[in-house]
């Protein structure tokens, strides 16, 4: 990993031309799929209770479903006998049955009864592909790339979310937009303007920033320049961030695929709160994700101050999110009506992590069209 902001250099923006473009050759960012390689939460784990739920990844629907014995499956939703969704059906024991003719599935996906056909009869058919299912921090993660690489493929390591010490606040919605406007969303902080209405005039100064093949992390200095300070965000940061005199160190980080946000405030030593975040293309040609967020707080040392806090938090960030959302969205409509990528990105970082999500991605495949 190199550090590729020199110290003289507040904002870290290319002067040398041809920078701002993408490399001769590279493929359309908007046009590379989140590599399947990896573990994406699918669902939250208190939504997948007695019957069998839908969940998607980049347009591959599943039937997630919890057996008796409490572990969640994931199996492709459609029956093999006619295609209706499994998703449809019924939970058995530790199978999930088809609403249709009643096939019954295994959580391998195997074809365990097929009601009405006499034992010996004919081979029933080989059943249905079954996911990698994993469940941590209150999510349920699924893994749609070769099995093979499931095992040996970490899930994300987050301490806080199971420490006492910590209380999370878990975000699950649509964003209709490829997965990449939101990585560059969050790690450029210049786009502070668009949030003056909730956050007041907030400074962020690039301090400087990593970039790997797998990640790119940007720390900034946050100071607050004047206007309204809102109270959601000085609970969210104890000492308020961008209080009147003080300078919080916010460290943005992309480590494919997921993206984290730390905040440490002045005079601390440890972040008082860390955002961890992952983005799901949902339909098959990726301009719309599913965000599963954690936003894991400290604790305050005041009893029942967080209780107090909690609905202030929530409506604060939810005002930021509708902002950001609002934007990302522009973006992709602005590009689903010119077809390609026209953006002038002056922000090296934002640069260095376009070309992270472009080489860890895979190229989408062209769209099945039906036939007739
Ligand atoms: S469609 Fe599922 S059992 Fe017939
Ligand atoms: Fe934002």
């Amino acid at each position: 990993m190199t550090d590729t902001t020199s110290p003289g250099d507040a904002t870290g923006i290319a002067a040398q031309d041809g920078a701002y473009a993408r490399p001769a050759g590279a493929l359309d960012l908007r046009r590379v799929g989140a590599h399947p390689d990896n573990w994406y939460p699918v669902a939250l784990s208190s939504g997948v209770r007695g019957k069998p739920v839908a969940a998607t990844f980049g347009g591959e629907r599943m039937a997630l479903y919890r057996g008796a014995s409490g572990a969640v499956h994931a199996l492709e939703d459609r029956c093999a006998h006619r295609q209706v969704p499994l998703s449809m059906g019924v939970v058995e024991g530790e199978a999930l049955r088809c609403c249709y003719h009643a096939w019954a599935y295994r959580g391998d996906g195997r074809i365990s009864q097929i009601p009405y056909l006499p034992k010996g009869v004919g081979r029933p058919p080989r059943g249905v592909r079954a996911y990698p299912v994993r469940e941590a921090y209150g999510l349920v993660f699924v893994f749609p790339g070769d099995p093979a690489q499931a095992e040996a493929t970490p899930l994300p390591d987050l301490p806080e979310y199971s420490s006492p010490r910590h209380r999370t606040m878990t975000y699950s919605r649509t964003v209709r937009c490829h997965y990449s406007f939101m990585h560059e969303n969050l790690l450029d902080m210049n786009h502070q303007f668009l949030h003056r209405g909730v956050v007041g005039r907030l400074r962020p100064q690039l301090l400087g920033y990593e970039a790997g093949a797998r990640s790119v992390e940007a720390r900034y200095l946050f100071t607050h320049a004047g206007g309204r300070k809102n109270r959601g965000a000085g609970l969210l940061a104890a000492e308020g961030i961008g209080g009147s005199n003080s300078a919080d160190v916010m460290t943005i980080r992309t480590e494919y695929p997921y993206q984290t946000l730390t905040l440490v405030p002045e005079k601390s030593d440890h972040p008082v709160f860390s955002l961890w975040v992952a983005y799901v293309p949902e339909d098959a040609e990726q301009r719309t994700c599913h965000v599963y967020g954690l936003l894991m707080i400290e604790k305050p040392r005041v009893p029942g101050a967080m209780r107090l806090a909690w609905p202030l938090i929530r409506r604060f960030t939810e005002r930021v999110f509708a902002e950001d959302r609002m934007a990302v969205e522009a973006e992709q409509r602005a590009w689903d009506e010119q077809g390609e990528d026209r953006n002038h990105e002056v922000f090296p970082l934002i640069l260095d992590v376009r070309e992270v999500l472009r080489s860890n991605g895979v190229p989408l495949k062209p769209l099945a069209r039906p036939c007739g």
